[in-house]
C-alpha cells in the first residue's frame, strides 16, 4: 500500500563546491562515464562527516552575512552561490518491488539530483515541483542509498529575494507496481442544475508489473467528517507497462460549497483493487464551487458577485528566508484574511503546495502564476507542472502566464501565449487565464485579447480606454498600488530611508491605497485588485538601495506586523465598523508642536478628542479618509466613529511611560510536539500599565527550554542588518518576532525574554503531544561500494597488491557487492582479488578505525596500502571486523582483498555492504 514519508530530516549540507582531487586517469574518466559512476560529493565514498547537518525546508542564502560589496539590491544583498546536499538512507527489504518516487516541492535554483551515483534529474526552475523515480536504482536492506542534490543558485529567475537551497519539502512515496500515478487524480466538480453536481474524476493508474491486470477503481466522495456521500466502481484492464485513464462522475446533491467565508472541503478517496486486493489508496481534498467572469460585472463565486480584494506576495518571511514551515504559511494567509482580503497572487511564480492547502482551508482565492514566459518544451513543462499540481485546489481561480513581459504587445508574444494557453486548457479548462501586463494592452497583435482576462499592472488611467476598445473583455488589476510605508513610522526621512504612514508615499508608477481602491471599486467592470504587496519581502528595496535590504511596499512588514494601511484596507474591505488612529502619541519634548493624525475608517463621521476635549468632528469620505494636525500634549487621543449618527466604534492611543517589560502573543494557543509544527511569536514592548510602547528600539534576547527551537527572528525593519538566525533581536518601533519550531517531544516550551533595563518575561507555550509524521531517517555510516574484482579466477596465488594499469578496463570488472554472492565464484577454485579505494582521513581522532564487512567468506587476506591487516579462513559467510593497523589515515587508501576459493565453499567472496567505522 501507498506510503508517503517525509525526507526533510538530517541532510548533510556544504556551501560551495567542495575541493575535489583531480582525477584525470583513463580509469577515472572511464568510470565516471558509467551509470552509478558519479564521483566527488556525488559519489558514495565522499566523506561528508564535516558537513553541517540541516533539516528541510532549508534556505542557505539569508543565513549568510549581508554583502554590500558583491550583493545585489534586488536579492536583498544576500549571497547565493552553490550548495550540496547529501542524504544516506536505507530501504526495507520489504520495499523491493515497490515503485519509489521522490517528490521535490521546490529547489532554488538549478538542481542536479544524483541517486546512487547517477544523475536522475535536472530541474531548472526554482518554483517548479518535480519528481524523481528511483525504483530501478534503489538498494534494499543493509546497503544504503545515497541521494545528492547539487544546487547552482548563482543563476536567478527573479528580481526579488529567491533564497537558495532545498527550501521546500521533499517526500518519498512508495506504491505497489499497480498504482495510481503521481498527480493521477483530477477532480473537477461540475454543477448541472442548482443543487445538483457531478463530481467529475479522472484517475490515471499505471501498471509497472510484468503482466496485464484486471483492476477495479473505487472512488468515494466523503464529507469532512468522513461520511461517504457517493461511490463509483469502474472495472478495467491494463497491460504490463501501460497506464489507463478512468473517468467517473459521482453525483452529489446540495454539497456545502467552498466559499471564501465558508471554505467547505470534501475528500475523494480513490482505491485501486487488483485480484480482490486493495493495492493503492489516495485521498484528494477538493471543493464544490463555481466561478464565472463577466466583462461588465467582474468575478462571480458561486453565482455571487465578488470583488477581488487581493494582494501580491513573494514567499519569504522574517527569520526563515524562503524556507517557511507550514505553520507560517497558515499565519500569513490568516493575517491577510483578517484584513478582509479574499485573494492572493503568487507573484511571480507558483507557490509551495502547503500555501495552496492553507488557502483551501482558510478560504483565500489564488492567482497561480507561472514563472518563466516560455513556450518552448521546457517552458511548457514548467507550466504544465503548475497546472497538474494545482488544479484540484478549489482556492485556485486564475492562472497567470506571465508578469510584465517585454513581448506582451508583440506578435511573438501572441504566438507564445496562444501555445501556452492551449497547453493549459488541455489540462484544465475551468480557470480563466491572464497575463499581468504593464503595457501593450492596446496592441492588436499582442497578447491581451487572446487571454481570458486583461491583467493590468498599474496603468490605472487605462481601464476606461481599454474597455472602449474591448468591451467584452474582463479586466483585473493584476498588480496595483506600490505605496511605501515603514511600520510604526510617521515622518518620512530620506536619510534614514524610511517612510511615513499617511498613505501619501508611493512609487512613481503606483498609486496611494485610496486612489487605487477608488479607481477599482467604482468600476464594476474591473474585477478587483491585487495590491503590491501584502507582505514586505527581502530584496527590491525600491526606491532605495543599501542600507535598505527589504521592501517598503508591504501592507504588513516581513514579520506580518500590520502597518497602518492594513487598517485602511480593513476599512475598505470589512463589513464591520473599523476605526484606526494612524500615529502614536509619544512625542516627548515636542509639546505644542503639530502632529499629523489620520483616521482609517469606514464610519461616516469621526469625532476626535484630546484629553477628553473635542477637537473636531468630521464627515468622512471613504475614499479620502481624514487627517488632522493636532498640537501635541501628552495624554489620550481618542476617536469616536459614527454610522448614521450612531456611535459604533471608539479607538484611542495614549502617551505611555517608558518600556518596562515585554508582552508576548503567539499565533496559536499550543504547538504540536510533532517535530514539524511552527508558529510566530510576537513580542511587544509595554510600559508599567501594559500599554504598547511604539517607540522602543532596544535589543532583547531569547532563550528556550522544552520541546521547541528558535528557527529565526525578525523585526520588520527594512534597514536592519542583524542576522535572522539568532537568539536576539532589536525591537523595531516596539515589536519583534521569533519563529518557534517544534521538536518532537511533549515538554512545554518556556521562553525567556530579556532586555536591557526591561523586566524579563517567562512565557509558556504549551506543547501538545502529537505523533511525528512518518519520515525517512538518515544514516551516518561511511560505505564503500564500487569494488573491482579480477575478471578471471587465477589458478596460482596472485600478488594481492598488484598495480592496476590506469588504462586497463578489462582485466578487472566493477562489482556491486551489496547484491550478494557472485555466481561465477561458486564451485570454482583459485584466487580473486577485490580492490577499492576509500578515504579514511577523517576517522582519525574520532576513534579506532576498522573496516566492516557485512558478509564475506573464503580464504581471506585483507591489505590496506599494501600492509596485511588480516588473514582468516572463513568457510561460511559471516561478518568481519578488520581494525586498521599501521595505516596512514589519509584521503585515499587502497584496499585489496585476496580470496582463495575451493569448490567446497558455499559462496565465497564479498557479498554485502562494506563500511568504514570507528570505535
Ligand atoms: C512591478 C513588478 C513587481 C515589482 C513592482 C514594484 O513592475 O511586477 O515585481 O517589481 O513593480 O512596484
Amino acid at each position: 500500500m501507498r506510503e508517503r514519508l517525509s525526507m526533510d530530516k538530517d541532510w548533510r549540507f556544504h556551501l560551495g563546491d567542495p575541493v575535489q582531487a583531480k582525477e584525470s586517469s583513463h580509469k577515472a574518466v572511464y568510470g565516471h562515464a558509467k551509470a552509478g559512476g558519479s564521483r566527488g560529493p556525488a559519489g558514495i565514498e565522499w566523506n561528508d562527516n564535516e558537513w553541517d547537518t540541516v533539516h528541510l525546508p532549508h534556505d542557505w542564502s539569508y543565513r549568510q552575512p549581508l554583502d554590500r560589496e558583491n550583493g545585489v539590491p534586488d536579492f536583498g544583498y544576500y549571497p547565493r552561490g552553490i550548495g550540496w546536499y547529501r542524504k544516506k538512507f536505507k530501504l526495507d527489504p520489504a520495499d523491493k518491488g515497490k515503485q519509489l518516487l521522490l517528490e521535490f516541492d521546490g529547489i532554488a535554483t538549478h538542481a542536479t539530483v544524483y541517486f546512487n551515483g547517477s544523475i536522475l534529474e535536472r530541474n531548472f526552475c526554482g518554483y517548479t515541483s518535480f519528481v524523481v523515480d528511483i525504483t530501478d536504482r534503489a538498494y534494499f536492506g543493509d546497503q544504503p542509498n545515497l541521494l545528492v542534490v547539487k544546487i547552482d543558485a548563482t543563476v536567478s529567475e527573479g528580481w526579488w529575494y529567491e533564497g537558495a537551497g532545498i527550501y521546500r519539502h521533499v517526500w518519498l512515496t512508495k506504491t505497489a507496481p499497480v498504482h495510481i500515478v503521481h498527480r493521477g487524480i483530477w477532480v473537477s466538480p461540475i454543477r448541472q442544475v442548482a443543487g445538483r453536481w457531478l463530481t467529475n474524476v479522472e484517475t490515471t493508474m499505471g501498471n509497472e508489473s510484468e503482466a496485464a491486470v484486471e483492476y477495479q477503481l473505487i472512488s468515494r466522495v466523503a464529507q469532512a467528517d468522513g461520511n461517504i456521500l457517493a461511490e463509483e466502481l469502474t472495472n478495467g484492464s491494463c497491460g504490463a507497462g501501460q497506464s489507463a485513464v478512468i473517468t467517473q462522475d459521482l453525483p452529489i446533491e446540495d454539497p456545502a460549497l467552498w466559499d471564501v467565508d465558508a471554505p467547505h472541503l470534501y475528500k475523494l478517496h480513490s482505491t485501486l483493487v487488483v485480484n480482490g486486493e486493495e493495492v493503492d489508496t489516495t485521498v484528494t481534498n477538493y471543493g464544490y464551487r463555481t466561478i464565472r467572469i463577466c466583462s461588465d460585472t467582474g468575478f462571480y463565486l458561486n453565482d455571487r458577485p465578488l470583488k477581488i480584494k487581493g494582494t501580491c506576495n513573494h514567499q519569504d518571511h522574517a527569520g526563515v528566508g524562503v524556507a517557511l514551515p507550514d505553520g507560517i504559511q497558515e499565519y500569513r494567509i490568516q493575517r491577510l484574511k483578517d484584513m478582509g482580503s479574499n485573494a492572493y497572487r503568487c507573484a511571480h511564480h507558483n507557490p509551495t503546495p502547503e500555501l495552496l492547502e492553507a488557502c483551501d482551508r482558510l478560504g483565500m482565492l489564488v492567482m497561480d502564476e507561472n514563472r518563466n514566459f516560455d513556450s518552448s518544451r521546457e517552458g511548457l513543462r514548467q507550466l504544465g507542472n503548475m497546472v497538474t499540481r494545482d488544479r484540484n485546489h478549489p482556492s485556485v481561480v486564475f492562472y497567470s502566464l506571465f508578469n510584465e513581459e517585454p513581448l506582451q504587445g508583440t506578435p511573438i508574444g501572441r504566438k507564445m501565449v496562444k501555445r501556452m494557453i492551449r497547453a493549459v486548457k488541455k489540462l484544465d479548462s475551468t480557470r480563466p487565464i491572464l497575463g499581468a501586463m504593464n503595457g501593450g494592452v492596446m496592441e492588436d497583435e499582442g497578447t491581451v485579447d487572446v487571454t481570458d482576462i486583461a491583467g493590468f499592472n498599474y496603468m490605472n488611467g487605462g481601464y476606461d480606454k481599454f474597455r472602449e476598445k474591448h468591451p467584452n473583455q474582463p479586466i483585473i488589476g493584476s498588480e496595483t498600488v506600490s505605496a511605501f510605508s515603514t511600520r510604526g513610522n510617521y515622518i518620512s526621512d530620506n536619510n534614514r530611508q524610511i517612510f511615513d504612514s499617511y498613505d501619501r508615499e508611493k512609487a512613481s508608477w503606483g498609486n496611494s491605497v485610496r486612489e487605487s481602491w477608488k479607481t477599482i471599486n467604482t468600476r464594476d467592470f474591473v474585477m478587483g485588485t491585487f495590491v503590491w504587496t501584502g507582505f514586505d519581502y527581502r530584496g527590491e528595496p525600491t526606491p532605495y538601495e543599501w542600507p535598505s535590504v527589504s521592501t517598503h511596499f508591504g501592507i504588513l512588514d516581513t514579520c506580518g506586523f500590520a502597518k497602518d494601511s492594513y487598517y485602511l484596507y480593513q476599512a475598505f474591505w470589512l463589513d464591520e465598523p473599523v476605526l484606526h488612529i494612524v500615529g502614536h502619541w509619544n512625542w516627548p519634548g515636542q509639546e505644542g508642536q503639530k502632529v499629523k493624525i489620520m483616521a482609517h475608517t469606514n464610519c461616516d463621521e469621526v469625532a476626535l478628542y484630546l484629553n477628553d476635549i473635542l477637537i473636531d468632528r468630521q464627515p468622512i469620505d471613504i475614499y479620502e479618509q481624514y487627517e488632522w494636525d493636532v498640537a501635541y500634549e501628552p495624554g489620550t487621543l481618542k476617536m469616536e466613529g459614527y454610522q448614521d449618527g450612531q456611535l459604533v466604534k471608539v479607538s484611542e492611543i495614549q502617551t505611555t511611560d517608558e518600556a518596562h517589560t515585554l508582552r508576548v502573543e503567539t499565533q496559536k494557543p499550543v504547538l504540536a510536539g510533532d517535530g514539524r509544527d511552527a508558529m510566530a511569536v510576537n513580542v511587544y514592548a509595554v510600559d508599567g500599565q501594559g500599554r504598547f510602547v511604539p517607540t522602543e528600539q532596544s535589543k532583547v534576547s531569547f532563550s528556550m527550554k522544552g520541546s521547541g527551537v528558535i528557527l529565526g527572528v525578525g523585526n520588520g525593519d527594512p534597514n536592519c542588518h542583524e542576522p535572522d538566525r539568532a537568539e536576539e533581536r532589536s525591537l523595531f518601533n516596539g515589536c519583534c518576532q521569533l519563529i518557534v519550531g517544534s521538536q518532537a517531544g511533549e515538554e512545554d516550551i518556556v521562553l525567556t525574554i530579556e532586555g536591557n533595563g526591561l523586566q524579563p518575561v517567562s512565557y509558556v507555550i504549551p506543547v501538545q503531544p502529537a505523533e511525528e509524521p512518518p519520515f525517512v531517517p538518515s544514516i551516518d555510516e561511511r560505505y564503500i561500494n564500487n569494488w573491482l574484482i579480477t575478471q578471471e579466477i587465477a589458478e596460482a596465488r596472485p600478488d594481492p597488491n598488484v598495480t592496476i594499469h590506469p588504462t586497463d578496463m578489462n582485466s578487472w570488472e566493477k562489482v556491486d557487492v551489496s547484491f550478494g554472492a557472485l555466481q561465477m565464484l561458486r564451485g570454482a577454485s583459485g584466487y580473486v582479488i577485490y580492490r577499492n579505494q576509500a578515504p579514511v582521513s577523517d576517522v582519525e581522532g574520532s576513534g579506532r578505525p576498522y573496516l566492516w564487512f557485512h558478509s564475506i567468506s573464503g580464504d581471506v587476506e585483507i591489505y590496506v596500502d599494501g600492509r596485511l591487516q588480516l588473514k582468516q579462513f572463513i568457510l561460511w559467510p559471516e561478518s568481519l571486523e578488520v581494525p586498521l593497523q599501521g595505516v596512514e589515515l589519509k584521503n585515499q587508501v587502497t584496499i585489496s582483498v585476496l580470496i582463495g576459493i575451493t569448490p567446497d565453499m558455499y559462496s565465497p567472496g564479498i557479498q554485502g555492504s562494506v563500511s568504514i567505522r570507528t570505535k
